[in-house]
């Protein structure tokens, strides 16, 4: 099957085309000269004008909600409007800045130092009324979102702004840097080691262009040391730790092209970024199919299970690549689950051209035509939480994908401690030309053998014992969205287009249960539970075969 075979079909010519006459990185979207990353700069900078207050001075939130408006939006607002530069733009990107800056925390004894808030209601943490609560309370990570934005800013754009404005957002971005040198892995609750990819890929280019920019040595010589402990991290394996992730593998791809564009000229971030950027351009095209326009699993962190109905920041990347036609995004903006990070698309816009420079043609073209039935296999890594490096598994047909990853690890639902994030077992199939079908497996264990083979899947858990009761293995089944009112599901046997068979040593009366109110990321499922038996003695395990 593919989605929209007739526009595929047609568009490949005219691509095609246009891809033997261009190189990569100045590819137009369509004969009016465009790139596919100024259409989504444009479609994506104007959604977020919608959300733009003018009595508060910021960005209305659009659906995570620690306040009435968000403060990490409104500062990558600025960036974009500073690069648009329509009449008003430069006024409102001014107050932007005035805005967040204003309610920096500036006392160094607070571990939330040069940090911005989450939204301008917030009082300050660390107060009775406003307990201390890292990620919750205040948030670590926006430092490097706002602070690799508005770099972003200064670096691109500063003509274009007054001298007390450039002078005001380098002093802010100064304690940026200078407050993520307070992150230490296993300190004060942080958990910022070199495996949470995103933010550490992040720091590294905060750190080097602050450095720079200001003189301060240490930041740069701190920005190489992170660069190392990342690639001695990333080279044993040569994979992002947070691997294969819809959203964040997208967020760690951008930082890479800020190093690529940003990085000062003898560092150890312009010598390093071309292996890593290129092979996880590779991966990610091997992990694609076009077909289903889904990235297969397993998913290290996931905020949905079809990408055609959520905003995952993948969707931006393979976007400013080869269009929206093909992009692995919702069809309509309104409505998409998870449309948060479509605010965050125009600034990988603005990072297209620099990132489409490790992207190989032959990868290229897997993001529009499934090259056929293939196999991935893979290790990643991610120090301190796992006790070895997870084996990848993925089986990649033209319908069907099935991925699959081993972990032992420290904590369940992996680093990020996220049940409903971490997908370490997936098979996702065309139910029909439209509805992408989707198993994921509920994790409840920390140990977790789960192995992909062409048409099957199997899980076990190796660390269990019956005294561990009740021990159960959770599928949640969604993307039925448009059930046939003649088709009832009942079970993993009984699914729409895939035909399954189930052999497992847990008793066979399962459980499913279709709950309006328990939704995952948004998404509605079938939750269909198989429970080990009393007593069990053998290792416990189920295999799902397709027939
Ligand atoms: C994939 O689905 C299409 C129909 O949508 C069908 O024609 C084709 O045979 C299927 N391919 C495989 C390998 O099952
Ligand atoms: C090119 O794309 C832009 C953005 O989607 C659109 O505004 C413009 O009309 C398109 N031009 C042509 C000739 O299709
Ligand atoms: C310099 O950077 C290191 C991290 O590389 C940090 O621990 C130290 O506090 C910094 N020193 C100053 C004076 O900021
Ligand atoms: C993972 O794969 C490696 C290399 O194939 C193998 O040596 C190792 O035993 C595997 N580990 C697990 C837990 O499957
Ligand atoms: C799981 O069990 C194996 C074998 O007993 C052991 O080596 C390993 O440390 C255990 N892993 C965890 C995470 O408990
Ligand atoms: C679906 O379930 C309903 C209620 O149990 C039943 O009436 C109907 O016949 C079932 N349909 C099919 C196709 O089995
Ligand atoms: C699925 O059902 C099982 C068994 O009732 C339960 O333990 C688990 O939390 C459910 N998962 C979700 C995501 O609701």
């Amino acid at each position: 099957m593919k989605l929209n075979s007739f526009l595929v079909g047609l568009n490949a010519v005219q691509f095609t085309a246009l891809a033997s006459a261009m190189p990569a990185h100045v590819r137009r979207a369509n004969s009016s000269g465009m790139t596919y990353a100024d259409e989504m700069f444009t479609t994506a900078i104007e959604w977020n004008d919608g959300f733009w207050d003018e009595d508060a001075g910021y960005l209305i939130a659009a659906a995570s909600n620690d306040g009435r408006y968000d403060s990490r939006h409104s500062g990558w607002y600025a960036t974009q409007l500073l690069a648009r530069n329509a009449p008003g733009d430069v006024a409102r990107a001014i107050r932007i800045f005035d805005n967040l800056i204003s309610a920096q925390y500036l006392d160094p004894k607070w571990q939330w130092y040069g940090d911005y808030q989450g939204s301008p209601s917030q009082p300050l943490p660390g107060t009775p009324e406003y307990v201390n609560s890292i990620y919750n309370s205040w948030d670590p990570n926006i430092r490097d979102f706002v602070g690799c934005a508005w770099l972003m800013a200064l670096n691109d754009y500063d003509h274009l702004l007054p001298a007390e404005t450039v002078t005001k957002v380098e002093n802010s971005l100064h304690l940026a840097a200078k407050g993520d040198l307070y992150r230490v892995g296993g300190v004060d609750g942080d958990n910022l080691y070199p495996c949470y990819s995103n933010p550490w890929l992040m720091r590294t280019i905060l750190q080097n262009w602050v450095g720079t920019r200001l003189g301060d040595k240490n930041l740069t010589d701190t920005s190489n040391k992170f660069a190392q402990e990342f690639y001695d991290l990333w080279s044993q394996h040569k994979t992002l730790s947070e691997f294969n992730s819809p959203t964040y593998a997208g967020v760690s791809m951008w930082a890479l092209s800020l190093w690529s564009k940003y990085g000062s000229e003898d560092s150890l971030l312009k010598k390093y970024v071309p292996e890593i950027l290129t092979t996880t351009w590779n991966d990610v095209s091997d992990l694609y199919n076009a077909n289903l326009r889904n990235l297969a699993g397993p998913w290290d962190r996931t905020y949905g299970y079809n990408m055609m109905e959520y905003t995952s920041l993948l969707g931006a990347v393979i976007w400013g690549a080869v269009g929206r036609e093909y992009a692995p995004f919702p069809k309509q903006t309104s409505g998409m689950y998870h449309q948060d990070d479509f605010a965050f698309y125009p600034l990988f816009a603005l990072s297209m051209p620099e990132m489409l420079k490790y992207l190989s043609e032959k990868s290229k073209s897997k993001f529009i035509t499934f090259p056929g039935e293939h196999f991935f296999t893979g290790q990643a890594y991610s120090p301190p939480y796992d006790t070895y490096p997870r084996n990848i598994t993925t089986w990649m047909s033209e319908n069907v994908t099935i991925g699959a990853e081993t972990v032992a690890e420290t904590v369940v639902g992996g680093p990020a401690e996220s049940t409903s994030a971490f997908s370490p077992a997936v098979i996702q199939w065309a139910i029909n030309d439209y509805q992408v079908g989707c198993i994921s497996h509920w994790v409840s264990e920390s140990s977790i053998h789960a192995v992909a083979s062409p048409g099957s899947l199997k899980i076990s858990y190796p660390n269990v014992t019956a005294s561990d009761s009740p021990v159960s293995f959770n599928f949640l089944f969604s993307g039925f969205d448009v059930r046939h009112p003649s088709f009832n599901v009942t079970g993993l046997e009984g699914l729409p287009s895939l035909a399954l068979k189930v052999d497992t040593n847990a008793a066979a009366d399962y459980t499913i249960v279709y709950n309006t109110d328990q939704s995952v990321n948004d998404f509605i499922f079938y939750n269909i539970t198989y429970t080990m038996p009393e007593g069990f003695t053998e290792e416990p395990y189920i295999s799902l075969k397709m027939v």
